[in-house]
């Protein structure tokens, strides 16, 4: 998508003023590395749709979304990311409402506010319990029949840890290294997941789809009131 000189000038001050490097790939260049890279795995339009943003970094995923045409809450633990995504939003003409959260498995969304939940690259860096309260929270505001897209992530039955590039300590059980996810993490008893690219490659790449709660099994249906 064209920039205009003036919307890449704004861009490139804010990150400077940040302290980051505009022509760092992953700073200034995110957005086209996800449109090669993230976009294949989204469909054509999103027009309608409501999608949340779990840890939107840069704003890449973000901006590519809403260029489909879906809503989209983007939220970050990180203030400073926050502001070069709101940037970088910015810069690509897109809208989308940004949120820094402290604590991420109590979101501030009503129950089965999302269509779509997008986790690209972000669930490895969370520990075991908070990944785990996360999943919780996300099935939470999912609505039913709605996908959570995890792609990116680093996955733990590959031998070599894609972000310390350390061989064989996925397959550790404690020693303080930074570990992937386990496909079998990703379970709960109303989602489907469904494998985009092999199981065995160097990252995760699949689609969580939530059944919806279906008449004969009430104890499927979701009976929390919503959070204001
Ligand atoms: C590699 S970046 C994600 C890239 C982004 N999802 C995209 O597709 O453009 C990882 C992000 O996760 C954020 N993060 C880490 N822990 C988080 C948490 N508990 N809740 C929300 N975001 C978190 C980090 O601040 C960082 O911005």
């Amino acid at each position: 998508m064209a920039v205009s000189p003036g919307a890449e000038r704004s861009f490139r001050e804010v990150v400077v003023r940040l302290g980051l490097n505009p022509d760092n790939q992953w700073v200034g260049g995110y957005v086209e590395y996800e449109r090669t890279h993230f976009r294949r795995f989204l469909p054509s339009d999103l027009t309608g749709t409501t999608v949340l943003e779990f840890g939107c970094n840069m704003g890449a995923s973000a901006v590519i979304m809403a260029e489909l045409g879906a809503s989209v809450v983007a939220i970050d633990v990180n203030s400073r990311y926050l502001e070069v995504a709101r940037a970088n939003a910015l810069r690509y003409g897109v809208n989308v409402e940004f949120l820094r959260v402290e604590d991420s498995s109590k979101l501030p969304f009503a129950n089965a506010s999302f269509d779509w939940v997008n986790c690209n690259s972000v669930l490895e860096y969370l520990s075991r319990t908070v990944r785990t309260a996360v999943l919780n929270e996300i099935d939470r505001l999912l609505k039913p029949e709605g996908h959570i897209l995890v792609t990116g992530t680093s996955n733990r039955l590959w031998p070599r840890e894609v972000h310390s590039r350390r061989w064989l300590v996925n397959y550790l059980p404690f020693g303080g290294y930074q570990r992937g996810v386990w496909p079998w993490e990703l379970r709960r008893p109303k989602w489907r997941l469904e494998w985009l690219r092999s199981p065995l490659r160097p990252n995760l790449c699949l689609r969580v789809v939530k059944r919806a709660a279906t008449r004969s099994n009430p104890s499927e249906l979701n009976t929390k009131a919503p959070r204001s």
